[in-house]
């Protein structure tokens, strides 16, 4: 594995006095490699399950079919989904002096995901004492995301995609780590109960002074009734970028892609 985790007891042992500088090294080296990058876009949403993931697979393919250069970070380091919704081919990282390479799918979107590192269908598992899991176990995580940053190289991208998983910790930690805040796109669907999630998270982003592209509500026209993502757009005056159905068809990607190209 190309990946220099460090172990709970690496992390604990007394003598960590270095880990603050190492911490400042690595955020230059973040800089440098996003350095590249014309806009870092977080994916976000207060809940699971709203089609995060889903919308920046679609998202960065139809981008990729506009002839731009993307790539996807799958910051969902548990429940990993990016490599199976772009159809990555079945490929190891490679790694190219001290740089990890992304994998590229058919359309040229590139990828870089802990379902790549891992085998297939396993979660991440940390060694550490049970006792305190809680605590280790959100440590490394952002271990693990402030590795990705440090050592995947992109190179040029007109825009990076990070699909969180639900929450905003990880957004925070995304935040703390890239020289400015990443723009910020929110995923919800239509019910006022996933709206009331999405705001708590947009407030987070707001107070942490990153910019808001736009709100995508997503499973629209199904069994979830509510106009979540009109109300949020309202409330938070940001677009309202696309209401995508269920199984959109290709015209309903392009059509959000070159409505964030407008936007961002
Ligand atoms: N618009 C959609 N049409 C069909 N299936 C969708 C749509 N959005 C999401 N899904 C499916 O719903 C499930 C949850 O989506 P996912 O992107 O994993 O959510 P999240 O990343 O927010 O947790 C997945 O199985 C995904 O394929
Ligand atoms: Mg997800």
């Amino acid at each position: 594995m190309p990946l220099n985790f460090r172990t709970y007891h690496e992390l604990t042992d007394p003598d960590r006095s270095g880990l603050p500088e190492q911490i400042g090294a690595q955020r230059r080296r973040v800089a440098e490699r996003v350095a590249g990058v014309r806009q870092v876009v977080a994916v976000l949403s207060g809940k699971g399950g709203v089609g995060k993931s889903y919308v920046t697979a679609g998202l960065s393919r139809a981008v990729a079919r506009r002839g731009r250069p993307v790539g996807v970070l799958d910051a969902d380091l548990n429940g990993p989904t990016a490599p199976r919704l772009l159809h990555l081919p079945v490929a190891r990282c490679t790694l190219r002096g001290d740089a990890i390479e992304p994998v590229v799918n058919a359309e040229g979107v590139k990828c870089f995901s802990m379902g790549l590192l891992v085998e297939d269908g396993r979660p991440l598992a940390f060694r550490g004492p049970e006792a305190e899991s809680h605590v280790w176990r959100g440590a490394l995580e952002a271990a693990a995301l402030r590795e990705f940053l440090a050592d995947v190289a992109w190179g040029p991208l007109d825009l990076l995609l990070v699909d969180l998983p639900p929450g905003i910790q990880r957004f925070q930690e995304l935040a703390d780590l890239l020289p400015a805040p990443p723009a910020v796109l929110v995923v919800t669907i239509p019910t006022p109960e996933s709206a009331d999630a999405v705001r708590r998270a947009l407030r987070a982003v707001h107070d942490r002074g990153a910019p808001c592209l736009g709100v995508i509500e997503n499973m629209t026209g199904g069994p979830f009734a509510g106009d979540a993502g009109d109300s949020l757009a309202r409330e938070f005056d940001t677009p309202l970028l696309a209401r995508l159905p269920f199984h959109p068809g290709v015209h309903a990607w392009d059509a959000l892609a070159q409505r964030l190209g407008s936007a961002s």
